[in-house]
């Protein structure tokens, strides 16, 4: 039988943390030289899973120093904490002061900085994964409390091969940004930008993936029309993309130098890039990725004006 039907899925929780603080020899997560010792997950989903897989993989953090909560689903977090041996969390009081990841979908935001407050504000770092929100909207939501980071990552952090960029409120000291971006190289590669760039990010990298499964859907059902079976077509439709990535990640080359490899002057690649050109490819292109940041922007004018409202609504009936 699993313990959690003895004890009760609060009861097997508070069993696993003191387990683990037994173990780990108290509450202190922070070194003095700000090396990242623990981490705080808001949020449970495939977002934190990932994080979790690629912090685990890449040995950043032992299974125990990462402290993972959701808003209510126990089956979920006993699974997590089951499976990779995290800390599955529900009492505030039990979460180190430690980096804390914001990985909820932004419809979700105001509700869970409402109620995760008294661990979000004692955390040296509030890192929002949240895509769409921006700073200014935490901030005001949060108040003078703790310093703000936001990250833009994608899918492909399940498998480790993601791209994030990060942004950081003006002042937030070295160290915590080598924690926030030692935690997102478990996942991919980091760079770091200003955050007026993140819509445009959003649209390239964040969505990006989606552009990539789209042409990939589009040369498949173009195989199956010209007469080779769906199955087939997808089959080699995914191959063509994994390998084209993975030439990508081996050489130093750039995909035009690729490109020019496959291309014999009059030859079959040449032809569907004529075709391509003709229908003005790369200005459909510039259109979607410009499409993709207007929206990126117009998402963050509402949610920047519904948490000023919530946070408003909240400091009303709780001055
Ligand atoms: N998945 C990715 O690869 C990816 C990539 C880029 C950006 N993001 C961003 O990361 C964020 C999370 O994405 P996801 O894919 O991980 O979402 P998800 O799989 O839907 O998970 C969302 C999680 O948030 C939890 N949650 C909701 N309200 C909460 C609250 N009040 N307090 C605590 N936890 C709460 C949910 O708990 P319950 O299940 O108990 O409701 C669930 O565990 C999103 O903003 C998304 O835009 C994700």
């Amino acid at each position: 039988m699993h313990p959690s039907a003895l004890l009760g899925s609060e009861g097997f929780f508070a069993f696993l943390e003191d387990l683990t603080l037994r173990f780990a020899g108290g509450r202190t997560k922070m070194t003095e030289t700000g090396r990242l010792t623990a981490l705080n997950l808001i949020g449970a989903g495939a977002l934190s899973e990932a994080l979790i897989m690629g912090i685990l993989e890449a040995d950043v953090l032992p299974p125990e120093a990462i402290y993972v909560t959701n808003r209510s689903d126990d089956e979920r977090l006993l699974d997590l904490s089951r499976r990779f041996g995290v800390q599955a969390v529900r009492d505030a009081s039990r979460f180190p002061s430690a980096l804390t990841v914001l990985a909820v979908k932004p419809k979700d935001v105001s509700e869970a900085l409402y109620h995760h407050r008294p661990l979000i504000v004692r955390a040296p770092l509030l890192l929002s994964a949240v895509a769409g929100v921006p700073m200014r909207a935490l901030r005001s939501a949060l108040g003078v409390k703790p310093p703000l980071a936001r990250a833009m990552t994608n899918t492909s952090a399940v498998v480790r091969a993601a791209v994030t960029v990060v942004a950081y409120e003006d002042g937030v000291p070295e160290n915590l940004r080598a924690q926030v971006e030692a935690l997102f190289s478990a996942v991919g590669s980091v760079e770091r930008i200003p955050e007026e760039a993140m819509d445009l990010v959003t649209a390239l990298s964040g969505s990006g993936p989606a552009y990539v499964y789209y042409l990939l859907e589009a040369l498949t059902a173009a195989a199956a029309a010209l007469g080779m079976s769906y199955d087939l077509a997808a089959r080699l439709a995914r191959q063509t993309v994994i390998g084209a990535g993975c030439m990508l990640a081996a050489r130093p080359e750039t995909p035009e130098s690729l490109r020019l490899k496959i291309m014999s002057p009059g030859g079959t690649t040449e032809a569907a890039l004529a075709a391509l050109d003709a229908g003005d490819f790369r200005a459909l292109v510039a259109r979607a990725v410009e499409a993709a940041e207007r929206r990126s922007k117009a998402l963050a004018e509402q949610f920047d004006a519904s948490l000023k409202h919530a946070a408003h609504g909240k400091n009303a009936s709780n001055p």
